[in-house]
């Protein structure tokens, strides 16, 4: 160790005084210190800029008042031990675009003052335990555009001042679970580009005072319970670029308590309300560019704080009633570039609070249903671009701004939902039968309708009885405690129409026919004999013995015109045979020329005497 240093000093020293006579020579009225060839050293401020000047080893004579040192396109390959240990005042060294492919231990020992190290963009493959060692007052460090495979245990624990810390852009697949112990005041950490598959959960569990993670490109296919449940402090949790990121599962969040969370350009099919519901102090929430379909209502409320609610570009079609109720802050909502035909004021807390709305790009249907927007429009930011309507022949390409103030009640409108009454719909059937209730009804926009059953519960759309998609009720296998009054309402924006129908439905007893139905009662039985009572009751022991009778009769005569048939033939040949065996599969495929070979293996046999 000792005498290798030695060795290295040497010529060290040497060339620095090489230098600093040739620099002093050259460059006499440019520093107040000699410079290095071929650097340029910026006077009065202490910086030596080498970058861009072919250098294939770190210039021996760099003064030692620089505090900036700027060696970034050069062609160095290699940082031996103690490289830089005369430059205690350096602050911020620039090693990025060179051809790096060894970092010693002790590479930077005696750099103290050092603040940002810049090592990006190189052929790192390792970073060996101790590089950074010395680097006591490091703030910011940056390995990205490494070819880097792990982090190993230990390999920045002596960066006890690192605030920043980017790793992007390496081939990483693992991180020890050590690796960033001792990084005790690391605030921000970004992992991008690699190829990590699962969270460094234990590793990460060492960064106490961790505010922003980023994961960006990572090949993550599920954020799992308790991935990041040490870093009580983190803020700020950005994931982006993760294609196969389709789920965040339940307690995937479980303590953090962030302000601002991000999870773009995923593969999440759903809003993850589950994981998010005890982020109360969440203000931000970006989930755009994920296949998500649908914000159901009131599953955000425990959001509270919600400011921002970003859902750009991904494929809502609706934005349930009640979506936003509870969040009582929110100011801004982009929601532009989706399928949404409607954004009603009745999926928010209050509008009074929205500042902002993005909701250009959707093919809006412009009726009473977004009129609440254009009553604001001139107190919201669209963004620079205001929604326009898409759908309605008159309005087509109108975009929100274009409309005068009298205008407004003219033009979006709705009308009110009206049920059509045909004909009488009281239905008594037997139980066991299948009821269908019919409810047409027109209105604008195209009312939804859903039924009340006697209790005054809506009807599910699966189950015995349920509401089919066409706004029909069906209730099958009908029972006697089904019977009563069911009313279907038809609702949309503009308001609501009801029809009660009724249902009877009479215990089955044994000696009920089919035929007590009044005339005129309309009722839909099913037409499928297995579920209906009436019919397997006269499935009896008679029944049964007559088709056997049949069934095995018509058997023995295709036996018997066989046998005649063979008899006649083999006469015919003169070659009379007076037994025969006939092999016969069951299911009446029975063969006439297979007859006598009995090749098959599931046949059954029979020797019977020729006349
Ligand atoms: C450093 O030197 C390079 C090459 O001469 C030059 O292109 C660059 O602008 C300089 N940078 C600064 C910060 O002066
Ligand atoms: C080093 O020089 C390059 C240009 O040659 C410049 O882009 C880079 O910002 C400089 N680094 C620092 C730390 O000033
Ligand atoms: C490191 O250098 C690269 C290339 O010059 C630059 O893009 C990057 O921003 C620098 N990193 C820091 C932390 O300044
Ligand atoms: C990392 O992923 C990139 C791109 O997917 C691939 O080219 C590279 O070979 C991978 N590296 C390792 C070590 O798996
Ligand atoms: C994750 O947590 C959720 C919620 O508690 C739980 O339902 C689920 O089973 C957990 N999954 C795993 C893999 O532990
Ligand atoms: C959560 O964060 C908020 C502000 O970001 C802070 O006021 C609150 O005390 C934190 N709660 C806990 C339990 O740490
Ligand atoms: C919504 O997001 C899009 C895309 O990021 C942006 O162009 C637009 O300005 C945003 N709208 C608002 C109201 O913030
Ligand atoms: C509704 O759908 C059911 C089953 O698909 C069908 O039997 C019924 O005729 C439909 N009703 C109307 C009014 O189209
Ligand atoms: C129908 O509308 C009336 C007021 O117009 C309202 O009181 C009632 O609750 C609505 N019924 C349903 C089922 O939505």
């Amino acid at each position: 160790m000792q005498g290798g240093q030695q060795m290295f000093e040497g010529p060290w020293m040497f060339r620095s005084v090489l230098c600093l006579l040739a620099a002093g020579v050259a460059l006499p009225t440019e520093a107040r210190w000699p410079c290095p060839p071929p650097c340029y050293c910026g006077a009065p401020l202490p910086e030596v800029n080498c970058s861009g000047g072919r250098l294939a080893a770190v210039p021996a004579a760099v003064p030692k008042e620089a505090t900036l040192l700027n060696l970034s396109r050069n062609s160095i390959k290699t940082l031996p031990r103690q490289q830089f240990r005369a430059l205690t005042q350096l602050l911020h060294l620039d090693l990025s675009d060179n051809l790096l492919v060894l970092v010693e231990a002790e590479a930077f020992l005696g750099m103290q003052s050092l603040l940002t190290l810049n090592v990006s963009r190189n052929q790192l493959k390792i970073i060996p335990v101790g590089a950074f060692a010395g680097l006591t007052s490091l703030r910011f460090l940056d390995v990205s555009g490494n070819q880097i495979l792990v982090f190993l245990d230990f390999t920045f624990s002596d960066l006890a001042a690192l605030q920043f810390f980017t790793a992007a852009d390496n081939d990483l697949v693992f991180v020890a679970h050590q690796a960033f112990a001792g990084l005790t005041t690391l605030q921000e950490l970004h992992l991008d580009g690699c190829n990590l598959t699962v969270v460094p959960t234990e590793a990460l569990s060492q960064l106490s005072v961790l505010r922003g993670l980023h994961f960006h490109r990572l090949g993550l296919t599920t954020l799992p319970n308790y991935s990041l449940h040490h870093l009580v402090h983190l803020k700020d949790l950005r994931i982006s670029h993760c294609p196969r990121l389709e789920a965040l599962l339940g307690n995937s969040l479980f303590g953090l308590n962030l302000t601002s969370l991000t999870i773009k350009y995923c593969n999440l099919n759903g809003v993850p309300y589950i994981p998010l519901h005890h982020l109360v102090y969440l203000e931000f929430l970006d989930l755009s560019f994920n296949p998500i379909t649908y914000i159901h209502g009131n599953l955000l409320g425990d959001l509270l704080r919600l400011q921002e609610f970003h859902l750009v570009g991904a494929s809502l079609v609706r934005i349930e009633i009640g979506a936003f109720k509870g969040l009582a802050h929110l100011k801004l909502l982009n929601v532009s570039r989706n399928l949404l035909t409607t954004l009603e004021a009745g999926s928010f807390d209050s509008v009074q609070t929205l500042r902002s709305l993005g909701l250009d790009g959707n093919p809006l249907a412009c009726d009473c249903r977004l009129l609440w927007i254009l009553r604001k429009r001139l107190r919201l930011d669209f963004g620079g671009n205001p929604p326009t309507c898409t759908t309605s022949a008159e309005l087509q390409g109108w975009d929100f701004l274009d409309f005068s103030e009298d205008e407004l009640p003219n033009l979006l409108t709705c009308r009110q939902p009206r049920i059509l009454r045909g004909r009488l719909q009281d239905v008594r059937v037997d139980q066991g039968h299948t009821v269908l209730f019919y409810c047409s009804s027109e209105g604008d926009p195209r009312p939804s309708v859903r039924w009340l059953n006697p209790r005054l519960k809506y009807v599910p759309s699966v189950g015995r009885i349920r509401t089919l998609s066409n706004g029909s009720l069906e209730v099958r296998y009908a029972q006697p405690h089904d019977s009563g009054t069911y009313v279907c309402v038809a609702s949309n924006a503009a308001g609501n129409d009801s029809l009660p129908v009724s249902l009877y439905v009479r215990a089955f007893s044994l000696s009920s026919k089919n035929n007590f139905l009044p005339q005129g009662w309309s009722a839909f039985p099913s037409d499928s004999p297995s579920l209906n009572g009436n019919q397997k009751l006269q499935f009896d022991v008679k029944t049964l013995l007559i088709a056997a009778t049949i069934g095995f009769l018509s058997f023995f005569s295709s036996v018997t015109v066989c046998f005649v048939f063979m008899f006649f033939w083999s006469k015919s040949k003169g070659q009379i045979k007076h037994t025969a065996t006939i092999a016969y599969v069951p299911r009446s495929t029975m063969s006439k020329s297979n007859g006598a070979t009995g090749n098959y293996m599931e046949t059954s046999r029979f020797t019977m005497k020729l006349i």
